[in-house]
């Protein structure tokens, strides 16, 4: 993925901040929410990284007395979640940082975890890889994210649509994470359908 990729994505995300959780609103209280829980289930590490924060929804699930570090490459987005975190009083490490360029050393985190961030990672694949460096041996990397359907029809349509979303959202809606994710070389320990087949839980290991 050529640099300019890159860029064109953040400035996408940069644009977008200002409005971001007023878009989002309606889905967050029926059902973002409700998943975002599910996640916070396999936070029992000591030291725990989120990529792709965004404007810090899941702060207020974070757990209580746990070394936090949070990553995001929107200075736009990222302000927005320095005020949530700093208004809700919770302790987390927010840095200005690019998920497929990590400035951790080799194994520094027990748990990683994102929520709908590598549908818009410019190189998923390479963004994965540098999860895998920076988590510890026997650690876990848990992901919510939206992923092309299987079904030959609704893939297609996600497919026509997909130059829509990325152009208004930096999302891709037709990716196939789960493969990414095995490309990546992480291994998957469990896969599951939280809507349908297009919203999935991952539960991964270096
Ligand atoms: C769809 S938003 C999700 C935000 C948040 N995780 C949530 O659940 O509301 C995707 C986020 O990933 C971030 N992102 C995308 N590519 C990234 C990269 N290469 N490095 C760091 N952050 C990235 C974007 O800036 C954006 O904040």
């Amino acid at each position: 993925m050529k640099k300019d990729g890159t860029e064109k994505i953040r400035a996408r995300y940069d644009r977008i901040s200002p409005y971001y959780d007023h878009m989002e609103l309606f889905l967050e209280k029926v059902v973002f929410s409700r998943w975002r829980r599910k996640v916070f289930e396999y936070l029992d590490g000591d030291s725990i990284l989120e990529v792709g924060v965004g404007t810090g929804k899941n702060v207020d699930f974070y757990p209580v007395g746990k070394s936090i570090t949070a990553i995001d490459f929107s200075g736009g987005m990222l302000r927005r979640a320095r005020r949530r975190a700093e208004s809700k009083r919770v302790k987390v490490d927010l840095v200005d940082m690019d998920v497929q360029d990590l400035r951790f050393r080799n194994q520094s985190f027990d748990i990683i975890f994102g929520t709908f961030v590598f549908c818009s990672v410019p190189d998923p694949v390479r963004g994965l890889q540098e999860i895998k460096r920076v988590c510890n041996k026997g650690g876990r990397i848990i992901l919510l994210e939206h992923v092309r359907p299987g079904g030959a029809l609704l893939g297609k349509i996600f497919d026509l649509l997909n130059p829509i979303t990325v152009k208004f959202m930096g999302a891709n809606i037709n990716r196939n994470t789960v493969a990414n994710v095995k490309e990546a070389g992480l291994k998957v320990l469990e896969e599951k359908n939280l809507f349908r087949d297009v919203v999935k839980l991952l539960v991964a290991t270096p």
